[in-house]
């Protein structure tokens, strides 16, 4: 997708050199950035300069290379792989793309980096692939609401499942692209997504790349503007979904699921089969990520000199927590968008997937 009129992808190989998009420094300043060791391609996944499911998943891909470069004795590696792993508990991604390098790597002493660097190099086309049926898939949702109405379509999202969090495309924003494309009338109610505000600083951001209208509301807003009967559809991403097609999410999606169901309005949410955790049972055994409460009592922005900077915004002595996910079990999912197709957020349904 575009910025500032320029194509990119989230991440790429150029020349050898693994390059990012900086996500910590959006929407205020565009930075591209070098991973040139295991130790950055981890800093970046837990710092999030490179964020959400698939892009931690292909980024860990990457950092899989390094470690490769820097050193290919086994031990190193397996070591490596879990450091990867553990950047980031909750979107299973991470764990399924290194899952996958370390078993294409296995009894391959000779070629070991190329066929690393061509397997992490898949994994990001598989994505971008993905992500697009994905939109395809879903298009044909925004479509029927668009048929019916032929009003604007709105639609409501929570954090940042766009191209932001993916090699290309996005999950839940895909769909958004594929329609606006072909001309139907769209606007986005972008939640914020506090602590981190990936709504307003990312999604918000590319929808604007890419021209499409949208408008920030805190996160707390949604509930009302279902009641009003402003919100046609809920689309959102998952960092794990489990068998039984309970999601997991940026926190607060729950919430929204709630307000949803309460008013009618259909919960879609947009996931490659690889965010589909068939190992995990139960929702309650999903690693949840404690991330610090700095996020919650910090706020970044930018100043009329254009400088960065960090304000605290609590009171000194007062605790938080920042958790960072939650659950919203399958009951509240109208559908799963897949790049496979749409399906119930149902055990059948979800193993039907898996068998074509
Ligand atoms: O903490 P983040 O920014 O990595 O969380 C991202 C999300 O929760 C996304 O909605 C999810 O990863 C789906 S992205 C396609």
């Amino acid at each position: 997708m575009r910025i500032e009129g320029k194509q990119y992808k989230t991440i790429w190989n150029e020349n050898g050199t693994i390059k990012i998009i900086d996500q910590t420094k959006l929407p205020h300043k565009f930075e591209i950035k070098e991973l040139n060791s295991s130790h950055d391609a981890i800093n970046a996944i837990k710092n999030m300069e490179v964020r959400g499911a698939p892009l931690i998943g292909a980024a860990a891909a990457y950092g899989l290379v390094l470690a490769i470069r820097e050193n290919n004795d086994p031990e190193y590696l397996k070591k490596k792989s879990q450091d990867l792993i553990q950047s980031r508990p909750t979107a299973v991604n991470l764990k399924w793309a290194v899952d996958r390098m370390m078993k294409k790597i296995q009894n391959n002493n000779k070629e070991i980096l190329d066929i690393a660097l061509k397997e992490a190099e898949t994994i990001c086309e598989e994505d971008l692939e993905s992500c697009k049926n994905i939109g395809i898939n879903g298009l044909n949702l925004i479509k029927s609401i668009y048929d019916r109405t032929n009003k604007t379509v709105n639609i409501l999202t929570h954090c940042n499942a766009g191209w932001l969090a993916t090699i290309d495309w996005g999950t839940a924003t895909s769909p958004i692209y594929m329609a606006y494309n072909q001309g139907i009338p769209i606007h986005v109610w972008v939640d914020e997504t506090r602590p981190r505000n990936q709504g307003a600083n990312l999604t918000s951001f590319e929808l604007n790349e890419e021209c499409i209208p949208n408008t920030i509301i805190s996160d707390n807003t949604g509930g009302l503007l279902m009641q009003r009967g402003k919100v046609d559809m809920c689309l959102v991403g998952s960092d794990r979904t489990l068998s039984n097609g309970d999601v997991c999410n940026k926190v607060g999606t729950y919430l929204k699921a709630l307000a949803a169901y309460d008013n009618k309005i259909p919960f879609f949410v947009a996931l490659p089969c690889s965010t589909i955790d068939l190992s995990l049972e139960y929702s309650k055994d999903i690693p949840i990520e404690e991330r610090s409460p700095e996020e919650l009592s910090h706020i970044m922005g930018i100043d009329d000199q254009s400088n960065i900077s960090k304000i605290l915004i609590y009171p000194k002595k007062s605790k938080a927590l920042n958790l960072a996910f939650d659950i919203t079990p399958s009951k509240y999912v109208t559908a799963l968008i897949t790049e496979k197709g749409v399906c119930k957020p149902t055990k059948e349904e979800i193993r039907k997937l898996f068998q074509t």
